[in-house]
């Protein structure tokens, strides 16, 4: 029991403590109460491996119901022709792409992590699981972006059979429409990898990768989309069975079917809410990003409005680094990313020049640009003006009091009236 009481007292503390700070990791966000709902549900115990229709166990009637549900929701939000909500993550969704559209000896190619890549298109993860050589996409830094001419013409060179797009430091749309002839004259594949800003292409903020001529995008459900965290692939028609093949048999044998039940209910959500949440986002990543600069920090990409995502990029190399200073932040309730920038050297990850901020679990919270301004303002306390933390944190704690329900959502605020609660 006492063990018992050790592990919820430490989860208890947590939420206490994230409830007193501004969450502004990248790559996270928070769900509505109706999405949390569907996560302690009884799809969770259950098994339903292979297709809606066609599963290898009994009692799964509803359980597909809820599933095709998930894909029609998919399909309709981004405009695809196909749907697997299956990958338990976005590494596996990447992994699962690779395996449909490659074979071991060809080449890939990504961006740096110090260009924005994610590990997950690089060897040390899932092209490297599959046997598969990475070559680097040129990259532009000024503008921090693909280079295109340069990618069209090392394209060319190395003939490769996927091109991945996407990032983690993922500030400007890429140039999928610029690149996918290219590729396409190589024999290749382009896969976009829209894990940070599904929720912005879902709610028209950022670009439509395929639209734009993407054979393949995949993702996490977890950041700017604000579902349960598990991966999606969406793709066209003729690329759907090896889709599927690639995520089960080939990398899941039952996935998590409640966030399967998560995932759908935030895309209705979605279909409701995404396009308000994706501008008010942007906006705020945008005033955020203006704010700071004013404040006198080293905000990335001035020339070309610092930001079209949810994500804001600062060096302060001049300030103790980032990782020095993302722990000041830290001690301040201030949560965010150090993060390498183009001109770091990768081995020094430890201690790289940037810190990477994102807006869209605040905004998700309720808050637009004036609290923006007030975020900058304390977060340039912390790095330019080192003002005592334990002050700052005060301030953040005051800060946050007014903004714990969770918005654009069913289950709190502007949403409760129209979610349908489970237990009733
Ligand atoms: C561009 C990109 N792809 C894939 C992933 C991996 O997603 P997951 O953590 O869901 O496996 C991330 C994670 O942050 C990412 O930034």
């Amino acid at each position: 029991m006492d063990e018992v009481r050790e592990i919820v007292e430490a989860v208890e503390r947590h939420h206490r403590w994230l409830s007193e700070c501004l969450p502004m990791i990248a790559s996270e966000n928070v769900t509505s109460p109706a999405v949390r709902e569907m996560l302690v549900t009884d799809f969770g115990h259950r098994y339903a491996e292979g297709q809606p229709g066609e599963r290898l166990y009994e009692g799964c009637e509803y359980i597909d119901e809820v599933e095709l549900k998930c894909v029609e929701l998919a399909k309709d939000l981004f405009g695809a022709e196909h749907a697997n909500v299956q990958p338990v993550s976005g590494v596996v969704a990447n992994l699962a792409a690779l395996t449909a559209l490659t074979e071991p000896g060809d080449v890939v190619m990504g961006l740096r992590i110090s260009h924005g890549g994610h590990i997950s298109h690089h060897e040390i993860s899932a092209p490297g699981v599959r046997g598969l050589k990475v070559e680097f996409l040129p990259f532009d830094e000024e503008d921090m972006n693909v280079d295109v001419d340069a990618a069209v013409r090392r394209i060319e060179e190395v003939e490769p059979r996927v091109v991945m797009l996407g990032a983690s430091l993922f500030l400007f749309p890429h140039p999928v429409e610029e690149l996918v002839d290219a590729v396409e004259a190589v024999g290749g594949y382009l896969v976009y990898d829209g894990a940070h800003v599904l929720g912005l292409i879902a709610g028209g903020e950022f670009q439509d990768p395929i639209e734009e001529g993407a054979h393949v995008v995949t993702g996490s459900t977890h950041k700017t989309l604000p579902g349960p965290q598990g991966g999606i692939i969406l793709c066209e028609r003729e690329l759907s069975d090896a889709i599927d093949e690639a995520v089960f048999p080939g990398l899941v044998s039952n996935h998590h079917l409640h966030h399967v039940a998560a995932l759908a209910v935030a895309l209705a959500e979605f279909k409701k809410y995404g396009r308000k949440y994706a501008r008010a986002t942007v906006r705020n990543a945008q005033v955020l990003a203006e704010s700071l600069h004013s404040e006198g920090l080293n905000v990335l990409c001035e020339h070309l409005g610092f930001t079209r995502s949810h994500q804001v990029a600062v060096d302060v190399s001049e300030h103790g680094g980032g990782a020095e200073v993302a722990r000041r932040l830290e001690a301040a309730n201030i949560l965010c990313n150090k993060n390498l920038l183009p001109w770091d050297d990768e081995s020094e990850a430890d201690d790289p020049s940037g810190i990477r901020l994102g807006v869209q679990e605040l905004t998700r919270l309720g808050m637009g640009p004036s609290e923006m301004e007030y975020v900058a303002e304390l977060i340039a306390d912390v790095v330019l003006r080192r003002r005592s933390v334990d002050e700052v944190r005060e301030d953040v704690v005051e800060l946050r009091r007014e903004f714990q329900e969770v918005k654009y959502g069913f289950g709190d605020g502007v949403g409760a009236h129209e979610w349908p609660r489970f237990a009733d």
